[in-house]
C-alpha cells in the first residue's frame, strides 16, 4: 500500500465518523458470525439470459434511450417496464415468449407527473395477462428495435407455496466517483440466485437528485434491474435536497398506486411491506395494521430505513420501536430489515421478531458496537440474501469478498 493511499484512507476514516462514509475498503466481515448455513450459489440472471438469448444492449436506433429499461411491479400476471428517452414518439415494449412468439405489444406512456431533466421523458409500459412463474422476453421498439431482447420471470402464483429467494441491501453508494465499495459488492450480487430485490433506503447519494439516480443507481444496477424487479424504500438521502423525494417518486413505479411512499405487495407465499421512515409514523403504522390484517400470507416481511434496533452510529429509533412492535406481534411479522447505519447487525429476536440492519450496501461503513440485543455485528460492505422454503427462512449475509459471514434460520 502506498503512502498516498494510506493517507487517503486515514482521511476517509476521520471524515466517516460524521459524514455518510465514502469508500471504506471494509469488504470482509469480522469473524464471529454464524457460518453454518452456506447458501447455494448461482447466477440470478443465467436462466432468463439463456431463455431470451441477449443482454438488452441498445441498438443504433436506441441511442435516444437515456435510461435503459428496468422492471417494476412484477406480479404473477403483469409487469411494468420503465425507461427514459429523449423522444417518446411511437415507443413501446414488445413482449415475447422465449421461442420468439409474440405475447403483446404494450405502448409506452409518458409520465407527465415525473420530473423532467432537459428533454428526457419518463416512460412506462405494462404487460398484462401473463402466466405466473414464467419467463418472458422483452425489448424496446420505436422505429425499429431499440434494445436487444432480455428476459424476466413473473412472480409465483398467488397460491404458490414454492421457494422464494430475495436480495436486500441498503445505503448503497455514490456511483463511479471513486466509491469502489458499491462495485465490489455489485460483483457479488451476481453470485446468488434470487427473483426479487428490495432496498432499505438511501439509494441515491448524496441528495436523492435525478442526476444521482442516473449515475449512482440506474447506471450501476442496469444489468440487474432489466432482469429482476426492484422494490425500494426511501431513506433520508432521498429527501435531503429534494421536494418531498420528487426524484424517488419519479423514477420508481411503486405498488398500490396511491402516490404514498409506503406500500405492500405479495411474492408467492410472502407479503412484504415497505415503510418510509421520513414520513409520519402514526399514519403508516395505522396503514400497516390494516394492511397486515388483510394478508393471509404465511410469511410477512417489513422493511424500512431507520432501524428500530441498532448499535450503529445512529442507533435505535426507540420511538419507531415502541410504535411498530405491537403491530408486528399482532400480525405475526417474522422479520424486519432496516438500513441507515452503515454496517450489518443481527439482533437477538425481539418479542419473536427478527431484526436485521443491512446498511452496508456500498456507501462506506461506520463503526458498530454491540448492545444487549445484539447477536452479531460487523462494519462491513454486504447484502443479505434470503431463501424461503416452506416453513423455513434462511438469511445469509454476504460480504464484498463474496464470503457468507453470518446467517439466521427463522422457522414459523
Ligand atoms: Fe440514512
Amino acid at each position: 500500500m502506498n503512502h498516498l493511499y494510506l493517507a487517503t484512507l486515514v482521511t476517509f476514516a476521520a471524515s466517516c465518523t460524521s459524514g455518510p462514509g465514502n469508500t471504506s475498503g471494509n469488504h470482509e466481515a469480522a469473524p464471529g458470525g454464524d457460518t453454518s448455513n452456506p447458501a447455494k450459489r448461482g447466477s440470478p440472471v443465467e436462466d432468463v439470459r439463456a431463455a431470451c438469448g441477449s443482454d438488452g444492449a441498445l441498438t443504433a436506433a436506441g441511442t435516444i434511450i437515456t435510461r435503459q429499461p428496468y422492471l417494476q411491479q412484477v406480479t404473477p400476471t403483469s409487469a411494468i417496464v420503465g425507461w427514459v428517452t429523449s423522444n417518446p414518439d411511437g415507443q413501446r415494449v414488445v413482449f415475447t415468449h422465449p421461442d420468439g412468439k409474440k405475447v403483446m405489444e404494450a405502448g409506452g406512456t409518458v409520465d407527465e407527473k415525473a420530473l423532467r431533466v432537459g428533454n428526457a421523458r419518463q416512460m412506462w409500459s405494462q404487460a398484462s395477462g401473463l402466466e405466473p412463474n414464467t419467463i418472458y422476453c422483452y425489448g424496446l421498439s420505436g422505429s425499429g428495435d431499440m434494445t436487444s431482447r432480455v428476459g424476466f420471470r413473473t412472480a409465483p402464483a398467488d397460491d404458490s407455496n414454492g421457494p422464494v429467494r430475495f436480495l436486500v441491501f441498503g445505503d448503497s453508494g455514490g456511483g463511479s466517483n471513486g466509491f469502489t465499495d458499491q462495485f465490489a459488492l455489485l460483483d457479488q450480487m451476481s453470485t446468488v440466485p434470487y427473483e426479487l430485490m428490495f432496498h432499505t433506503g438511501d439509494i441515491a447519494y448524496d441528495n436523492g437528485s435525478m442526476a444521482e439516480f442516473e449515475d449512482n443507481v440506474f447506471s450501476v444496477y442496469a444489468e440487474l434491474f432489466r432482469h429482476i424487479p426492484f422494490f425500494p424504500a426511501p431513506g433520508n438521502h432521498e429527501y435531503r435536497a429534494t421536494a418531498d423525494a420528487a426524484p424517488f417518486r419519479s423514477v420508481f413505479s411503486l405498488p398500490g398506486g396511491t402516490g404514498d411512499t409506503w406500500y405492500s405487495y405479495d411474492w408467492g407465499q410472502v407479503h412484504l411491506a415497505s415503510l418510509d421512515t421520513e414520513a409520519d409514523y402514526d399514519t403508516q403504522i395505522a396503514w400497516l395494521d390494516q394492511d397486515l390484517a388483510t394478508s393471509n400470507k404465511p410469511w410477512k416481511i417489513v422493511y424500512l430505513h431507520r432501524p428500530p434496533y441498532s448499535s450503529g452510529a445512529h442507533g435505535s429509533d426507540t420511538n419507531l420501536q415502541t410504535k411498530l412492535a405491537p403491530v408486528l406481534k399482532k400480525h405475526g411479522v417474522q422479520v424486519v430489515f432496516a438500513g441507515h447505519d452503515h454496517n450489518y447487525e443481527r439482533m437477538i429476536p425481539q418479542d419473536g421478531v427478527a431484526y436485521i440492519v443491512t446498511g452496508g450496501g456500498g456507501r462506506g461503513t461506520r463503526p458498530v458496537g454491540t448492545s444487549s440485543f445484539t447477536a452479531y455485528s460487523s462494519a462491513v460492505i454486504h447484502f443479505v440474501y434470503g431463501e424461503i422454503n416452506g416453513d423455513e427462512m434462511t438469511l445469509h449475509a454476504i460480504d464484498a469478498t463474496g464470503k457468507e459471514f453470518d446467517s439466521q434460520v427463522i422457522t414459523r
